[in-house]
């Protein structure tokens, strides 16, 4: 049985030295688009970057410790889940994301359809 690491495909995005803190960095990928940050603690997250409400451009959001602020009607997002949070609700697909010799890798599932 395949780990989830080798059920997905490991995409090269950045350099993890050229991201900038709380900053939303889009990343494309066979018609996807990704939101990926780097945040205060170095952690890095990777979020689908489309709004769940109205398709805002998540990347370009404000963030603010592990959440971002949608730059259209400022939705919260919760990054490390992807779960809007309340009042509003919704989610959006999260990401694994990996560092290798200082190069960011994005991991895309094999198969299956994303989903959050
Ligand atoms: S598009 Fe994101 S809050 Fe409306």
């Amino acid at each position: 049985m395949k780990t989830r690491e080798e059920q997905m495909i490991w995409v090269e995005a950045v350099s993890y030295e050229d991201l900038a803190v709380n900053t939303g960095k889009t990343i494309r990928y066979q018609g996807e688009e990704v939101a990926l940050f780097k945040m205060k603690s170095g952690k890095l997250t990777a979020i689908q970057n489309r709004c769940p409400h109205k398709e805002g451009v998540l990347a370009e959001g404000i963030v603010c410790d592990e959440h971002v602020f949608c730059p259209m009607h400022d939705r919260k997002i919760h990054l490390p889940s992807g779960l809007v949070q309340a009042p509003d609700t919704g989610c959006v697909q999260t990401y694994s994301t990996k560092v290798h010799e200082g190069t960011v890798f994005i991991g895309f599932p094999v198969g299956k359809e994303l989903a959050c």
